[in-house]
C-alpha cells in the first residue's frame, strides 16, 4: 500500500520539505500510547456492534498490542513519510495483518475525531499528574506552616512595612491560593473528560457505532453530544492552559517574594545553596537563579494561554489544521509547570528561616501603629480618625519604634489630643510590646492571632484531605476502565 493513503485523490505527491512543514508526527508522541488506546476502544466497540467480526478484532488487537511493545521498547519507528501519528499507525497495522482486517479500524471515525480522544486522554493523565505534585507540594507547606507557627515576619503593603504577622499565617495564603487551583483542576476535568469520539469527521457516520460504549471503554464521564462541537470545539484546550497560567501566575509571585527574603536588604530565608549560583567574578555572590528561572518560565508559560487563545480565535467551525499547533503549546506549559513544582517542592522543604532577623525587621519599624490606634478605639472608645491622627503624631515625634510605648510621649500626645483621662491607665498601650498579645488581640476570622492561624491550618489540612479523595476517584476510574478495556482484549486475543 502506498504510504499517502489519505491521498486518494490527490494527483501530486508532497515534497519532503512539504510533508515537513505540515506534519506532527514528532509532536504526537506524546499522544501515540493514548492514540492506540482510543483506537483498540474504538474496534472493540466495532466488534461488539457486530461491524468487524471475532477473527479480524482479534488480529487488530494483537497487531496494536505489537505496536504498543516497540513504544514500550523504544523500538517504534517514527517512519517520516506519514503527516502524523493516525495515518501511521493505521498503515502499520495494515501491512502487518492485511487489508481486510486491517481496513476496517478506521472505520466509523476520523482524524478529527481521534486527536480530540487522544488528547482528552493525555490532558486528563497531565492532570492527574499535576495535582499529584500539588499535593506533594501542598504537604511540605503544610509541614512548613505547623513548624513556624508563633514565628513573626512583618507584613508588607506596598513593599512597605504594614502590620505584623506570622510565618505561619503567610504560607497558610499560598496553601489557599494553590487548593483553588486543586479546586480549578476538579471543574476543568469534568469538561475535558468526555468523548468527543464517533462525530466521525463532522457530521457523524451512518455506521451503527455505539458511543456510549467507547465512552465506558475509555473511563469518560460522559459524550460530547454534538458532532460538530466534539470536533471543533478548543475550548478544553484552551481553559487547561488558562488553569496553568493562572498557577504559573501564582507562582511566579511565590518565587519573587522568595528572592526578596533572601536579598541581604531583607534576609528573612535563606534558600539552599542547592538552588543558588555563584558569580563568574564576585566570590560572595549566592544568586537564587532558580527563582528567577521559574519567574521567567511562568511568563512562557502565560504567554502558552495567550499564544493559542490567538491560535484559535479567527479558524472557522469544524477541524482546521491550524490545531495542529496547540499540541506543542500544551506540552510545554505541563512540562515546564511539572519542573517548577519539583524545584519550589525542593526549595520550601529545605528553606531556613531566619527568626531573628524578622523579629528585628518589625522591631526597627512602626509596624504596631495601627494595633496601638485600635486599642485607643477598643479600650478607650477614641472615634478611629482620631485615633489614626493620635498615633500619626506619635511616630511624627518618635526617633525610634520604641518611642511609640515612651509613657512621656504617649503622655505629652494623648494631652495635646486633650485625652488626660487615659493617662493613668497605659499599661494597655504597653501591654502590645509585647508580640505575641498584640497578635491574639487580632480576633477577626482571618487574622494572624495563633488561635486563628491553628484553625486556618486544620482548615486546609481537611481540604486539602477532601481534594485528594476527589483525585483518587479521577484515578481509580481511569484504572477501572484500563482494567476493562485489558479483560476484554485478553479475552478476544486467547
Ligand atoms: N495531526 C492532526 C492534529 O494534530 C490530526 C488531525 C488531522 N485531521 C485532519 N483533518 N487533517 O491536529
Amino acid at each position: 500500500m502506498k504510504k499517502d493513503f489519505y491521498r486518494s485523490a490527490i494527483k501530486e505527491s508532497m515534497s519532503k520539505d512539504i510533508l515537513n512543514f505540515s506534519s506532527s508526527l514528532k509532536d504526537d508522541l506524546w499522544i501515540i500510547e493514548e492514540d492506540i488506546i482510543g483506537t483498540q476502544a474504538h474496534n472493540i466497540m466495532l466488534f461488539e456492534q457486530g461491524i468487524i467480526n471475532k477473527d479480524e478484532i482479534k488480529k487488530i488487537l494483537v497487531s496494536l498490542e505489537k505496536i504498543q511493545n516497540k513504544i514500550i521498547n523504544n523500538n517504534f519507528i517514527l517512519n517520516e513519510d506519514f503527516e502524523d501519528i493516525h495515518p501511521l499507525i493505521e498503515f502499520t497495522v495494515i501491512e502487518d495483518i492485511g487489508m481486510d482486517a486491517g481496513g476496517k479500524i478506521h472505520t466509523g471515525r476520523s482524524r478529527n475525531d481521534q486527536v480530540s480522544v487522544d488528547l482528552r486522554l493525555k490532558f486528563r493523565n497531565e492532570l492527574n499528574i499535576l495535582s499529584e505534585k500539588i499535593f506533594n507540594f501542598i504537604d511540605i507547606l503544610l509541614k512548613l506552616s505547623k513548624n513556624s507557627i508563633d514565628n513573626y515576619i512583618p507584613l508588607y503593603t506596598h513593599l512597605q512595612r504594614a502590620q505584623l504577622g506570622q510565618f505561619s499565617h503567610f504560607i497558610n495564603y499560598y496553601i489557599a491560593q494553590i487548593l483553588r487551583i486543586e479546586n480549578r483542576i476538579n471543574e476543568v476535568y469534568k469538561r475535558i473528560n468526555n468523548n468527543p469520539l464517533g462525530a466521525c469527521a463532522i457530521g457523524g457516520t451512518s455506521i451503527n457505532i455505539d458511543r456510549k460504549r467507547t465512552t465506558e471503554l475509555l473511563g469518560f464521564d460522559g459524550l460530547i453530544e454534538n458532532s460538530i462541537d466534539a470536533i471543533s470545539s478548543r475550548d478544553y484546550i484552551i481553559e487547561i492552559l488558562n488553569l496553568l497560567s493562572l498557577f504559573a501566575l501564582h507562582i511566579s509571585r511565590i518565587s519573587e517574594d522568595l528572592i526578596i527574603f533572601a536579598s541581604k536588604e531583607f534576609d528573612f530565608i535563606d534558600i539552599d545553596g542547592k538552588f543558588c549560583s555563584g558569580s563568574s567574578v564576585m566570590p560572595q555572590k549566592k544568586n537564587p537563579d532558580t527563582l528567577e528561572l521559574i519567574r521567567a518560565k511562568s511568563s512562557i508559560i502565560i504567554g502558552n494561554s495567550f499564544k493559542s487563545s490567538l491560535i484559535v480565535k479567527a479558524i472557522p467551525s469544524g477541524y482546521l489544521k491550524d490545531f495542529q499547533e496547540l499540541k506543542p503549546i500544551v506540552r510545554e506549559s505541563f512540562n515546564l509547570i511539572f519542573s517548577i513544582i519539583e524545584i519550589l517542592c525542593g526549595i520550601f522543604s529545605t528553606i531556613k528561616l531566619k527568626n531573628d532577623n524578622m523579629k528585628k525587621a518589625i522591631e526597627e519599624s512602626y509596624i504596631l501603629a495601627l494595633d496601638l490606634a485600635e486599642i485607643l478605639v477598643n479600650d478607650y472608645k477614641i472615634p478611629f480618625r482620631l485615633a489614626h491622627q493620635i498615633v500619626g503624631d506619635l511616630v511624627k515625634l518618635s526617633k525610634k519604634p520604641n518611642d511609640l510605648f515612651d509613657r512621656a510621649i504617649i503622655s505629652k500626645v494623648l494631652s495635646d489630643n486633650g485625652f488626660n483621662d487615659i493617662i493613668s491607665s497605659l499599661s494597655i498601650i504597653e501591654s502590645l510590646h509585647n508580640l505575641k498579645n498584640c497578635l491574639d488581640k487580632r480576633i477577626s476570622q482571618g487574622s494572624p492571632s495563633t488561635k486563628n492561624v491553628k484553625n486556618y491550618l486544620k482548615q486546609l489540612n481537611f481540604e486539602k484531605k477532601e481534594f485528594y479523595d476527589l483525585y483518587l476517584r479521577r484515578i481509580q476510574k481511569i484504572q477501572n476502565a484500563n482494567t476493562l478495556r485489558n479483560n476484554i482484549i485478553q479475552d478476544l486475543i486467547a
